[in-house]
């Protein structure tokens, strides 16, 4: 059931202004996303995920700006014309209908004969794994079938564009992780175009060719997970990826020096005199007192044991930072301990813009 029909989804200048909202909701909006690719948005609440996703699917117009599907311009085109399929989140199913009339229901609409609509539903149901949930009620489901079915719902028609919204935020963790996998192979498979919103990290991480960083309805950065981790373009980017983010610390020039945490180390090239130092838990290591090199010393302020490994978070000067740690046997709160980090790893960003140098 592949898409030959995968369009590309392409915001120019969006811009959408809710009567008496002191901001835009989103502002000047330019994203595409390429045919077939699934682009996943994420950023805080209230930051315009949902109210970009409606303005795609028709629900709702912008005050400026063009929204346009392979190459037709559907910004004044209704919901129904766009062939864009939505799931929300906590999508509701129609309590009294069979899973069977569910997914066959949209292809009606459509005017789809009887016997395709069977193929189509049997094929549908099949590449989700529901076929023996066709003829139960949604009352009848756990919740990760019926999200499930929901996303059946939006398949079976086959539409160009698939909208997603948060479609597994209402889920426990165990399903959701599940499921997180399932909705990557369903995408691979179908070859669809796809905005995908969430403000789940995971999920963006594994789902996304690329990742939109959403910040109070504009766009921060849009690059490949890899380089949204590795070279995030401002503060803002890299505190919001990383289990614990990066750890930023305030840094000031002398020189061809920066001093930061305590320690003194070469500077970027940069002319700017107040910088941010940033670094990810994942490049701090304790090192002993014989250690040669630069290393943070600081007191262990406290520690969170998550099995495999455990988060400790260093008092050092000027802030705090967090590293991780293999196992049960971190140090223990109060003990002094030296940090060593390879210079190579550290991020630098201005003080004043927030962006990355
Ligand atoms: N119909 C509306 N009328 C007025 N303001 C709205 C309307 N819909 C959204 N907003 C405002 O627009 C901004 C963006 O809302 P939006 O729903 O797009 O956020 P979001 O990124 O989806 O957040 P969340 O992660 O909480 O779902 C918010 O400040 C919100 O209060
Ligand atoms: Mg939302």
């Amino acid at each position: 059931m592949g898409f030959a029909m995968a369009a590309s989804v392409t915001l120019s200048g969006l811009t959408r202004r809710f009567a008496g909202a002191p901001r835009p909701a989103i502002e000047g909006l330019d994203l595409v996303v390429a045919a077939g690719e699934t682009v996943v948005l994420v950023g805080p609440s209230g930051c315009g995920k949902s109210t970009t996703l409606r303005l795609v699917a028709g629900l709702d117009r912008p005050d400026s700006g063009t929204i346009a599907i392979g190459d037709r311009d559907v910004s004044r085109v209704p919901p129904q014309d766009r062939d864009v399929a939505m799931v929300f989140q906590g999508y509701a199913l129609y309590p009294h209908l069979r899973v069977r009339d569910i997914l066959a229901f949209p292809l009606k609409m459509r005017g789809v004969a009887r016997a395709e609509r069977r193929n189509r539903v049997a094929a549908t149901a099949e590449l989700l794994a529901i076929t023996e949930l066709l003829d139960r009620r949604p009352s009848e489901l756990s919740g990760g079938e019926q999200q499930r079915v929901a996303m059946g719902r939006a398949i079976v028609r086959r539409p160009e564009v698939f909208l997603f919204d948060e479609p597994l935020s209402n889920l426990d963790a165990a399903l959701r992780s599940v499921l997180r996998v399932e909705v990557g192979k369903l995408l691979s498979t179908l070859e669809a175009t796809a905005l995908y919103v969430t403000h789940d990290q995971t999920e963006a991480m594994t789902l996304g060719h690329r990742v939109a960083v959403l910040r109070a309805g504009r766009l921060e950065q849009i690059d490949t997970p890899r380089r949204i981790y590795e070279a995030p373009a401002s503060t803002f980017v890299a505190s919001f990826f990383g289990t614990p983010p990066m750890n930023l610390l305030d840094a000031a020039r002398h020189g061809e020096k920066v001093r930061v945490g305590g320690v003194t180390v070469a500077s970027p090239p940069t002319d700017s005199g107040r910088l941010v130092c940033g670094i990810r838990p994942e490049h701090l290591g304790l090192v002993g007192d014989d250690h040669r090199g630069s290393a943070l010393t600081g007191t262990v302020a406290s520690i969170e044991l998550h099995g495999a490994e455990s988060h400790v978070t260093v008092a050092v000067p000027g802030g705090g930072v967090r590293l991780k740690v293999a196992g049960f046997a971190p140090p223990s709160p109060g003990d002094r301990v030296r940090l060593a980090f390879p210079p190579e790893a550290l991020h630098w960003f201005d003080a004043t813009s927030e962006r990355r140098l």
